[in-house]
């Protein structure tokens, strides 16, 4: 048969599939999630999260070394809090001796080089379990501003390199932006939460901080997995507030989401892999019923070729120790 067109040639060998495959994932291109505890020497697996764990101080920076030395150069720090030190107002969150600003410093003091992503957002240190300043009820957005810009004042001094607002509060980049610019750190980066779902798949980061919401749920904040053009109207917003990285979270049933937002704006967007899409794979791959390898590159691959630059993925290390 005469077939001049078969697109199968461009498939025939490794070397020629490499040549004209359009998207690579580089480890450059992974942010770590790490979770941090108080006390030393410790290390505890999170149970939902095989391969994760909660570390203290000490064992974060050996942790963080290791990862440097893979390639691996940002990373998203996630507190854990005793509930004792945990109330309304979140107030621990501006505590300079405290477990997560106190450490913050400490990391960029010995490993300067290391790039930290900060979470702005009350829930590890709310009695509450919720983002946002709670008030009979209701999650009250202009109030819970205050104290956002308050903590994120108080990671910019403690030397932060990326602030990533997680609360979804209205207006939230602006005020941040504005009480940063007003205080002299203008070199500090915002990574948005731009568009977060309410979303199944953040079950086993809230068991890995205990910051699930102690009563109702999320949804008067984060958006509704039924809605795509919400998350435009999200973009526009953080981008004119002063955002310089726009996230979509989760990232595998957000891949159109992904992809809306790289066709409508310049600035680069990133997804992060939650814990649940972690979890599955995990799972699964433990009963040997997929290749644990493969399905991480397929996934990751998936997310960039969507129009993600960025990806935080706690699949980030065993990334770069494969590929
Ligand atoms: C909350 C926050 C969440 C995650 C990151 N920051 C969970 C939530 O909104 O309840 C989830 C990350 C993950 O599931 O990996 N500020």
């Amino acid at each position: 048969m005469i077939i001049p067109v078969r697109p199968r040639r461009n498939r025939k060998s490794k070397v020629i599939r490499d040549l004209v495959a359009e998207t690579t994932v580089h480890t450059q291109d992974l942010i770590y999630p790490l979770f941090l505890i108080e006390g030393k020497n410790q290390k505890k697996e999170v149970k939902s999260m095989p391969g994760i764990y909660r570390f203290s101080l000490d064992n974060l920076i050996k942790e963080i070394e290791e990862c440097l030395a893979l390639g691996i150069k940002t990373f998203a720090l996630f507190p854990s809090i005793e509930d004792s030190k945990k109330d309304s107002f979140a107030s621990e969150s501006l505590n300079r001796s405290g477990l997560y600003l106190e450490s913050i410093r400490k990391i960029k003091e010995s490993l300067p080089e290391a790039c930290i992503m900060t979470d702005v957002a009350m829930d590890p240190y709310s009695s509450d379990g919720h983002d946002g300043f709670v008030e009979n009820g209701s999650i009250v957005n202009d109030k819970t501003l205050e104290i956002l810009a308050e903590m994120s004042l108080a990671q910019a001094e403690a030397g932060a390199d990326i602030l990533g607002p997680s609360d979804m509060m209205d207006g939230r980049v602006a005020f941040i932006r504005g009480k940063l610019e007003k205080a002299g750190f203008s070199d500090v980066s915002i990574m948005s939460y731009t568009a977060k779902y309410a979303s199944s798949f953040y079950g086993p980061f809230r068991d890995a901080l205990d910051s699930a919401p102690k009563s109702g749920d999320k949804k008067t904040y984060q958006m509704d997995y039924r809605n795509s053009s919400e998350a435009l109207i999200e973009a526009q917003l953080d981008q004119k507030e002063g955002a310089d990285i726009l996230m979509v979270k989760p990232a595998l049933s957000y891949l159109d989401i992904i992809n809306r937002l790289s066709q409508n704006t310049h600035l680069p967007i990133a997804a992060y892999n939650v814990s649940g899409e972690y979890a599955m794979i995990k799972a699964a791959a433990s009963n040997g019923w997929l290749e644990e390898e493969i399905a991480i590159d397929e996934v990751l691959t998936s997310i960039k070729r969507a129009g993600a630059k960025v990806i935080l993925t706690y699949f980030a290390k065993d990334y770069a120790k494969t590929f």
